[in-house]
Protein backbone atom coordinates (compact mmCIF):
# COMPACT_ATOMS: atom_id res chain seq x y z
CA UNK A 1 0.00 0.00 0.00
CA UNK A 2 0.97 3.41 -0.75
CA UNK A 3 2.33 6.11 1.88
CA UNK A 4 -0.42 8.12 3.54
CA UNK A 5 -1.12 11.75 4.13
CA UNK A 6 -1.17 10.40 7.93
CA UNK A 7 2.51 8.48 6.95
CA UNK A 8 4.14 12.18 6.11
CA UNK A 9 2.26 13.52 9.10
CA UNK A 10 3.64 11.31 11.75
CA UNK A 11 6.84 11.31 10.08
CA UNK A 12 7.27 15.48 11.64
CA UNK A 13 10.52 15.63 14.26
CA UNK A 14 11.13 11.62 13.95
CA UNK A 15 12.47 11.11 10.43
CA UNK A 16 13.56 13.78 7.59
CA UNK A 17 11.13 13.40 4.48
CA UNK A 18 12.33 13.17 0.87
CA UNK A 19 10.05 14.22 -1.81
CA UNK A 20 11.55 14.40 -5.36
CA UNK A 21 9.50 15.84 -8.69
CA UNK A 22 8.53 13.41 -11.74
CA UNK A 23 6.59 13.75 -14.56
CA UNK A 24 6.40 10.68 -16.40
CA UNK A 25 6.02 6.71 -15.55
CA UNK A 26 9.34 5.69 -16.02
CA UNK A 27 11.40 8.49 -13.17
CA UNK A 28 8.15 8.08 -11.24
CA UNK A 29 9.00 3.96 -11.34
CA UNK A 30 12.84 4.57 -10.18
CA UNK A 31 12.31 7.18 -8.26
CA UNK A 32 9.58 4.86 -5.93
CA UNK A 33 12.29 2.47 -6.09
CA UNK A 34 14.93 4.30 -4.55
CA UNK A 35 12.64 4.98 -1.53
CA UNK A 36 11.22 8.82 -1.47
CA UNK A 37 7.87 9.59 0.53
CA UNK A 38 6.16 11.44 -1.73
CA UNK A 39 6.59 12.16 -5.81
CA UNK A 40 5.78 15.60 -6.34
CA UNK A 41 4.21 16.14 -10.12
CA UNK A 42 5.61 19.79 -9.87
CA UNK A 43 4.37 22.65 -12.84
CA UNK A 44 8.33 22.99 -12.82
CA UNK A 45 7.52 20.17 -15.83
CA UNK A 46 6.69 23.44 -17.99
CA UNK A 47 10.10 24.32 -17.58
CA UNK A 48 12.15 20.91 -17.92
CA UNK A 49 9.36 18.97 -19.47
CA UNK A 50 8.21 21.10 -22.13
CA UNK A 51 10.75 23.99 -22.38
CA UNK A 52 8.67 27.04 -21.23
CA UNK A 53 10.49 30.09 -19.83
CA UNK A 54 8.66 29.67 -16.41
CA UNK A 55 5.64 27.82 -15.08
CA UNK A 56 2.96 30.48 -16.14
CA UNK A 57 1.89 28.34 -19.31
CA UNK A 58 1.26 25.21 -18.11
CA UNK A 59 -2.30 23.89 -18.47
CA UNK A 60 -4.66 21.39 -16.63
CA UNK A 61 -4.41 18.80 -19.21
CA UNK A 62 -1.09 18.88 -19.19
CA UNK A 63 -0.50 18.47 -15.59
CA UNK A 64 -3.40 15.61 -15.72
CA UNK A 65 -1.23 13.76 -18.16
CA UNK A 66 2.16 13.93 -16.40
CA UNK A 67 -0.01 13.44 -12.90
CA UNK A 68 -2.03 10.37 -14.83
CA UNK A 69 1.95 8.61 -15.75
CA UNK A 70 3.46 9.10 -12.13
CA UNK A 71 0.52 8.02 -10.70
CA UNK A 72 1.30 4.32 -12.81
CA UNK A 73 4.44 4.55 -11.77
CA UNK A 74 4.77 4.54 -7.73
CA UNK A 75 3.77 1.73 -5.47
CA UNK A 76 5.02 3.25 -2.12
CA UNK A 77 5.17 7.23 -2.34
CA UNK A 78 2.46 9.51 -1.92
CA UNK A 79 1.86 11.46 -4.99
CA UNK A 80 1.42 15.28 -4.92
CA UNK A 81 0.39 17.16 -8.10
CA UNK A 82 0.98 20.89 -8.84
CA UNK A 83 -2.50 23.52 -9.63
CA UNK A 84 -1.21 25.68 -12.60
CA UNK A 85 -1.17 28.69 -12.50
CA UNK A 86 -4.95 30.26 -12.75
CA UNK A 87 -5.82 27.04 -12.21
CA UNK A 88 -7.22 28.22 -8.56
CA UNK A 89 -6.95 31.97 -8.40
CA UNK A 90 -10.55 32.86 -10.11
CA UNK A 91 -13.09 30.99 -7.41
CA UNK A 92 -12.85 28.54 -4.93
CA UNK A 93 -15.34 26.36 -7.13
CA UNK A 94 -12.95 26.71 -9.72
CA UNK A 95 -10.19 25.39 -7.28
CA UNK A 96 -12.05 22.50 -6.37
CA UNK A 97 -13.13 21.28 -9.89
CA UNK A 98 -9.69 21.38 -10.60
CA UNK A 99 -8.59 19.76 -6.99
CA UNK A 100 -10.98 16.81 -8.42
CA UNK A 101 -9.13 16.25 -11.92
CA UNK A 102 -6.30 15.63 -10.47
CA UNK A 103 -7.00 13.85 -7.96
CA UNK A 104 -9.25 11.92 -10.91
CA UNK A 105 -5.63 11.63 -12.81
CA UNK A 106 -4.03 9.31 -9.34
CA UNK A 107 -3.00 12.40 -7.43
CA UNK A 108 -3.79 11.64 -3.55
CA UNK A 109 -3.00 15.27 -3.07
CA UNK A 110 -2.78 18.97 -4.75
CA UNK A 111 -0.08 21.55 -3.98
CA UNK A 112 -1.06 25.08 -4.68
CA UNK A 113 0.93 28.24 -4.30
CA UNK A 114 0.32 31.59 -1.93
CA UNK A 115 0.22 32.05 1.46
CA UNK A 116 -2.60 33.77 3.81
CA UNK A 117 -4.42 34.98 0.63
CA UNK A 118 -5.11 31.47 0.16
CA UNK A 119 -6.42 30.09 3.29
CA UNK A 120 -9.96 29.70 2.16
CA UNK A 121 -9.09 27.82 -1.07
CA UNK A 122 -7.26 25.63 0.63
CA UNK A 123 -9.92 25.53 3.20
CA UNK A 124 -12.22 24.75 0.67
CA UNK A 125 -10.19 22.48 -1.17
CA UNK A 126 -9.54 20.19 2.18
CA UNK A 127 -13.27 20.64 3.21
CA UNK A 128 -14.62 18.06 -0.04
CA UNK A 129 -11.56 15.63 1.09
CA UNK A 130 -8.51 16.58 -1.10
CA UNK A 131 -5.44 17.03 1.41
CA UNK A 132 -3.64 20.13 -0.13
CA UNK A 133 0.37 21.00 0.61
CA UNK A 134 1.17 25.10 0.66
CA UNK A 135 4.10 26.62 -1.12
CA UNK A 136 5.37 29.85 0.36
CA UNK A 137 8.59 31.99 -0.09
CA UNK A 138 9.79 32.28 -3.20
CA UNK A 139 6.46 31.53 -5.76
CA UNK A 140 7.58 30.53 -9.31
CA UNK A 141 4.04 31.11 -10.56
CA UNK A 142 4.56 34.62 -9.75
CA UNK A 143 8.35 35.31 -10.84
CA UNK A 144 7.23 38.64 -12.55
CA UNK A 145 5.93 40.21 -10.21
CA UNK A 146 8.70 38.82 -7.78
CA UNK A 147 11.05 40.33 -10.37
CA UNK A 148 12.91 37.01 -10.52
CA UNK A 149 14.55 34.14 -8.23
CA UNK A 150 15.10 36.22 -4.67
CA UNK A 151 15.45 34.68 -1.64
CA UNK A 152 12.62 35.46 0.78
CA UNK A 153 12.04 36.31 4.43
CA UNK A 154 15.74 38.24 4.60
CA UNK A 155 13.87 41.11 6.62
CA UNK A 156 12.46 40.98 9.80
CA UNK A 157 8.79 42.48 8.48
CA UNK A 158 9.00 39.56 5.31
CA UNK A 159 10.08 36.78 7.92
CA UNK A 160 6.65 37.87 10.16
CA UNK A 161 4.52 37.53 7.02
CA UNK A 162 5.53 34.45 6.17
CA UNK A 163 5.44 33.19 9.30
CA UNK A 164 2.26 34.24 9.80
CA UNK A 165 1.31 32.82 6.06
CA UNK A 166 2.46 29.42 7.42
CA UNK A 167 0.49 29.76 10.46
CA UNK A 168 -2.93 30.25 8.07
CA UNK A 169 -1.86 27.55 5.81
CA UNK A 170 -1.99 25.06 8.92
CA UNK A 171 -4.90 26.64 10.20
CA UNK A 172 -6.77 26.45 6.36
CA UNK A 173 -5.92 22.45 7.34
CA UNK A 174 -3.08 21.92 4.89
CA UNK A 175 -1.41 19.09 5.49
CA UNK A 176 2.31 20.28 5.06
CA UNK A 177 4.20 23.50 3.51
CA UNK A 178 7.18 23.48 0.64
CA UNK A 179 9.13 26.63 2.16
CA UNK A 180 11.08 27.55 -1.05
CA UNK A 181 13.99 29.93 -0.92
CA UNK A 182 13.71 30.92 2.54
CA UNK A 183 16.13 32.09 4.81
CA UNK A 184 17.50 29.47 6.92
CA UNK A 185 16.75 31.04 9.86
CA UNK A 186 12.75 31.63 9.26
CA UNK A 187 12.56 28.27 7.66
CA UNK A 188 13.59 26.92 11.47
CA UNK A 189 11.37 29.67 12.79
CA UNK A 190 8.57 28.37 10.79
CA UNK A 191 9.53 24.55 11.31
CA UNK A 192 9.21 24.88 14.70
CA UNK A 193 5.79 26.94 14.82
CA UNK A 194 3.89 24.69 12.87
CA UNK A 195 3.06 20.93 13.61
CA UNK A 196 2.51 20.02 9.91
CA UNK A 197 6.00 19.04 7.99
CA UNK A 198 7.97 22.07 5.96
CA UNK A 199 9.41 20.35 2.83
CA UNK A 200 12.53 23.07 1.59
CA UNK A 201 13.89 23.58 -1.59
CA UNK A 202 16.74 25.99 -1.19
CA UNK A 203 15.51 26.75 2.39
CA UNK A 204 18.45 25.27 4.52
CA UNK A 205 18.35 21.92 6.72
CA UNK A 206 16.21 22.57 9.29
CA UNK A 207 12.80 21.89 7.07
CA UNK A 208 11.38 18.29 8.21
CA UNK A 209 11.98 17.50 4.81
CA UNK A 210 13.05 18.30 1.21
CA UNK A 211 12.02 18.58 -2.18
CA UNK A 212 14.45 18.53 -5.30
CA UNK A 213 13.18 18.98 -9.23
CA UNK A 214 14.64 15.62 -10.73
CA UNK A 215 16.78 17.15 -13.48
CA UNK A 216 18.57 19.20 -11.52
CA UNK A 217 19.59 16.22 -9.16
CA UNK A 218 20.15 14.22 -12.21
CA UNK A 219 22.27 17.19 -13.79
CA UNK A 220 19.52 16.80 -16.51
CA UNK A 221 18.60 20.45 -16.95
CA UNK A 222 21.36 23.10 -18.37
CA UNK A 223 19.04 26.26 -18.24
CA UNK A 224 19.12 27.53 -15.16
CA UNK A 225 21.38 25.98 -12.07
CA UNK A 226 19.93 27.14 -8.52
CA UNK A 227 22.96 27.10 -5.94
CA UNK A 228 20.27 25.35 -3.69
CA UNK A 229 19.94 22.20 -5.95
CA UNK A 230 22.80 19.51 -5.33
CA UNK A 231 23.63 17.63 -8.62
CA UNK A 232 24.21 14.57 -7.76
CA UNK A 233 24.85 13.24 -11.75
CA UNK A 234 25.86 15.10 -14.37
CA UNK A 235 23.69 12.81 -17.14
CA UNK A 236 23.35 15.75 -19.66
CA UNK A 237 27.26 15.24 -20.86
CA UNK A 238 26.43 11.37 -20.52
CA UNK A 239 23.26 11.75 -22.71
CA UNK A 240 25.52 13.30 -25.36
CA UNK A 241 28.37 11.25 -25.11
CA UNK A 242 25.96 8.26 -25.66
CA UNK A 243 23.99 9.82 -28.59
CA UNK A 244 27.15 10.73 -29.82
CA UNK A 245 28.87 6.73 -29.84
CA UNK A 246 25.11 6.36 -31.34
CA UNK A 247 25.74 8.19 -34.35
CA UNK A 248 29.10 7.21 -34.96
CA UNK A 249 28.26 3.00 -34.32
CA UNK A 250 25.61 3.85 -37.42
CA UNK A 251 27.50 5.92 -39.43
CA UNK A 252 30.39 3.48 -39.43
CA UNK A 253 28.56 0.33 -39.69
CA UNK A 254 29.14 -0.93 -36.40
CA UNK A 255 25.14 -0.68 -35.01
CA UNK A 256 23.56 -2.64 -35.51
CA UNK A 257 26.00 -6.20 -34.48
CA UNK A 258 24.77 -9.47 -35.27
CA UNK A 259 23.91 -10.16 -31.92
CA UNK A 260 20.72 -6.81 -32.56
CA UNK A 261 19.71 -8.89 -35.68
CA UNK A 262 16.56 -11.03 -36.74
CA UNK A 263 17.34 -13.92 -38.58
CA UNK A 264 14.80 -16.34 -40.62
CA UNK A 265 14.82 -19.99 -40.79
CA UNK A 266 17.37 -21.08 -42.81
CA UNK A 267 14.89 -23.47 -45.29
CA UNK A 268 12.34 -20.22 -45.17
CA UNK A 269 15.48 -18.40 -46.40
CA UNK A 270 16.20 -21.00 -49.05
CA UNK A 271 12.76 -21.17 -50.12
CA UNK A 272 12.42 -17.33 -50.58
CA UNK A 273 15.17 -17.46 -52.40
CA UNK A 274 13.94 -19.76 -55.14
CA UNK A 275 10.81 -17.87 -55.26
CA UNK A 276 12.26 -14.65 -55.96
CA UNK A 277 14.95 -15.88 -57.93
O1 LIG B 1 7.08 22.72 -9.50
C1 LIG B 1 7.94 22.31 -8.73
O2 LIG B 1 8.82 21.52 -9.08
C2 LIG B 1 7.90 22.80 -7.35
C3 LIG B 1 9.09 22.55 -6.50
C4 LIG B 1 10.15 23.51 -6.88
C5 LIG B 1 8.78 22.63 -5.07
O3 LIG B 1 6.96 23.41 -6.96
Amino acid sequence: MSKSVRDILSMKNSKKITVITAYDYTTSQLCDKAGVDMLLVGDSAGMVMLGYDNTIPVTMDQMCLFTEAVARGRQNALVVADMPFMSYQSSKSQAIENAGRLVKSGADAVKLEGGTEMKDTIHAIVEIGIPVMGHIGFQPQTTTVQEGYKVQAKTKDAAVRLIDSAKALEKAGAFCITLEMVTREVSKIISNSVSIPTIGIGSGPDCDGQVLVVHDLLGLYEKIKPKFAKRYLELSSDVIQAVQSYKSDVTSGKFPGAEHSFLMEKSELERLKKEIG
